[in-house]
């Protein structure tokens, strides 16, 4: 993700998960990182992972565990569709510094129908689709939040998982969409992933990326 001027500032990582953007950020770009997570078992999980020097904290995006105006920057990948958007972007531009920046990294519409999982979970495509933002109704709620001048980026990724691995993320169900298909969906999809997957299965990711401005004043 590319956020820009980042050495040396402080930036928060919202929804940091295990911790691997949090650690990108510090490592990469040299900046001071603080991140949030409401999960207590990933976030035990990032504690073991991240550099020394990265703050970790337990907490919601919808109630942000610092003071007013102390960030320069804040990021969140994959994580917006899971937000009380009005209540988090109210905290994001709370905590953020006038002029601050704020980067969202999410899956864009185009992203949805050629997801590697779609043959196998037939239900996946219709329920993501209705879980991430559009564009345009994302560019809204941050303005109704007070951010400004909503760019958006898309990012096109395309690699390749062996199929051990593939199986395992499936297995381990990976993703929080498993969580809404029903069982029978479930067990026939991993039967088949079982028996059809080739050795190699191609996953092409499309994102999108949206960056707004929190102004001065
Ligand atoms: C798909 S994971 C992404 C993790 C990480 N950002 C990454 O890119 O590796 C989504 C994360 O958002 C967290 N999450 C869910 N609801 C949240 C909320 N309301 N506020 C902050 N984080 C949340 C989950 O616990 C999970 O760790």
């Amino acid at each position: 993700m590319r956020l820009g001027d980042l050495r040396g500032r402080r930036v928060l990582d919202v929804g940091t998960g295990t911790g691997t953007l949090a650690t990108a950020l510090a490592e990469r770009y040299a900046c001071k990182v603080w991140a949030v997570e409401p999960s207590p078992e990933m976030l035990e999980i990032a504690r073991g992972r991240v550099p020394r020097g990265v703050g970790l904290k337990l907490g919601w995006a919808e109630a942000l565990p610092f003071k007013d105006r102390w960030f320069e920057r804040a990021a969140m990948r994959l994580v917006v569709h899971l937000l009380d958007p009005p209540r988090a972007f109210a905290e994001l531009h709370r905590v953020l510094k006038p002029g601050g920046i704020l980067a969202i990294a999410t899956f864009d519409p185009s992203h949805f129908a050629g997801f590697w999982l779609n043959r196998l979970f037939p239900s996946l495509e219709a329920i993501d689709r209705a879980r991430f933002p559009e564009p345009e109704p994302l560019r809204r709620e941050l303005a109704a939040a007070g951010f400004d001048e909503v760019r958006f980026e898309r990012l096109s990724h395309v690699r390749e998982l062996d199929r051990p691995t593939a199986l395992s993320r499936i297995r381990g169900r990976h993703i929080s969409t498993f969580d809404l298909l029903d069982d029978e969906e479930l067990v026939a999809g991993t039967e088949r992933a079982e028996r059809e997957l080739p050795d190699r299965v191609e996953v092409r990711l499309e994102w999108l990326l949206a960056v707004a401005d929190r102004p001065g004043g």
